[in-house]
């Protein structure tokens, strides 16, 4: 009898937790596509971590009539893998339950959102050191009071096919710059000693 009604009070709060996180859950395909977000990279082009720029342009869709955007409160756009980067790596993956989605890891700016000022905002940013290479887009989030996504705009098609650009990790560099190091380090020691040995050599002879 008590295990019952221990097993019913475990799947009551079940419930209420299950009930606590579907609520409010935001699907990224329930979003409206009313940003218009541009970046200056070109398809194709390979940037460099901790050096290169980024100009990242965002707005509303001056096309759509008034009103759409009286929820808004901040715009944060995101540097995001491209499905070419996701493949076999769980921790970048796509979720449509934006909650769980992987795919914008990286925040560039997040701004207000001026509904009385509806030109175009824009952003230079400078590849952070710490953003591993990939393959990347651009995405914009609106958000309302609640900080829940209600709006989106990016750089790419729906199919995340265009528009993407590159990241060169600076630390590959630097790891095999310090590789390099270390093998020439190793090198001059050894030939160190073989000019030792060999000096040796030549004065017991
Ligand atoms: C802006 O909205 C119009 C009307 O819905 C649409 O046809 C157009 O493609 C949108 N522009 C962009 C850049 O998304
Ligand atoms: C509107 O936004 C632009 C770009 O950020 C800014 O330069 C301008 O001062 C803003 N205008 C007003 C009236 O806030």
């Amino acid at each position: 009898m008590a295990a019952r009604t221990g097993v019913l009070l475990a799947s009551a709060l079940l419930l209420c937790c299950l009930a606590g996180t579907c609520y409010g859950i935001v699907l990224f395909s329930s979003l409206p596509k009313t940003l218009v977000v541009t970046a200056s990279p070109k398809q194709g082009q390979v940037l460099k971590a901790g050096e290169d720029k980024i100009t990242v342009t965002w707005g509303p869709n001056q096309s759509l009539s008034a009103g759409f955007d009286s929820t808004f409160k901040t715009i944060k756009v995101n540097l995001c893998y491209a499905p070419v980067s996701q493949v076999d790596r769980a921790w970048r993956k796509t979720v449509d339950n934006l909650a769980k989605d992987k795919t914008c890891q990286f925040q560039i700016v997040a701004k207000a959102y001026d509904a009385s000022n509806r030109t175009v905002q824009s952003f230079e940013w400078t590849v952070e050191r710490d953003v591993p290479l990939a393959t990347y887009f651009i995405r914009a989030y609106a958000y309302n009071s609640d900080d829940v996504q209600v709006a989106y705009g990016q750089t790419t098609d729906a199919h995340k096919t265009t528009n993407l650009f590159e990241v060169e990790s600076i630390t590959g560099r630097h790891l095999s710059l310090d590789i390099a190091s270390i093998c020439f380090s190793a090198f001059s020691i050894l030939s160190l000693f073989g000019f030792f040995v060999a000096e040796k050599r030549k004065a017991k002879l």
